[in-house]
């Protein structure tokens, strides 16, 4: 496991029991993502903590892959599927690159404040573009801290500094630029405040 996972590993007894930061927005984002599912949809969700989005969204849909590389994560999600009784989950301990779905095979994928946190999102971008059929959807959540003010940048380089494996500065507008050049027009945009991340669904263009 590298450093980063680690980190994420022992975060997660206090990820599971944290209260969502903003339920309002959260409830929104929800609400936005479901109007893109059908009964019939394959869907992938990477970076996906301990299931909590996950199990919300399976029931609107034929399968869901949830995964994370942390394996504390993953078996705290399994955990709740098994709780609740949602069984079109596969939980998969793995980085995106790692998945090893077939190219086009899904209808919708989610990152929820996960990008940032990447080396490369620019690569994992454009993983997820293959791994779309061509018209299907990539959804996701990312802290800008490009957008953010001087304070807030502070504060998240001293978090950086003492906790953070990785945290990397961007604009929403360097992410729009990103999901642009690897095939995907945005269909939605919302920042729900000052210093929030911004929520985009991006679709994947289809040939002509
Ligand atoms: C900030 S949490 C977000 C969890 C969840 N998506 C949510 O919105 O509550 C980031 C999650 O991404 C996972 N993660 C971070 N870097 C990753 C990587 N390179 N590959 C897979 N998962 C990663 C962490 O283990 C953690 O569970």
């Amino acid at each position: 496991m590298n450093k980063a996972a680690k980190f994420w590993d022992k975060m997660s007894e206090r990820y599971s029991k944290q209260a969502v930061a903003d339920e309002e927005s959260y409830q929104k984002k929800l609400e936005i993502t479901r109007k893109y599912f059908r009964p019939e949809m394959e869907v992938m969700e990477f970076g996906c903590g301990t299931g909590s989005t996950a199990i919300v969204h399976a029931p609107f849909v034929k399968h869901y892959i949830a995964s994370d590389f942390s394996p504390n994560m993953i078996e705290k999600g399994r955990r709740k599927a098994a709780l609740e009784s949602i069984d079109n989950i596969s939980f998969q301990c793995s980085t995106l690159e790692g998945i090893g779905v077939a190219d086009e095979s899904l209808d919708v994928i989610l990152g929820m404040s996960i990008l940032h946190l990447l080396e490369n999102k620019e690569q994992a971008i454009d993983s997820v573009c293959k791994m779309l059929k061509p018209g299907g959807v990539f959804i996701s959540s990312t802290a800008c801290i490009g957008d953010m003010g001087v304070l807030f940048k502070m504060m998240m380089g001293l978090m950086k500094l003492g906790t953070m494996p990785l945290v990397k500065s961007f604009t929403s507008e360097q992410l729009v630029e990103s999901l642009i050049a690897a095939g995907f027009r945005i269909d939605y945009q919302w920042t729900p405040g000052k210093n929030k991340g911004v929520f985009i669904v991006a679709k994947k263009e289809e040939p002509i």
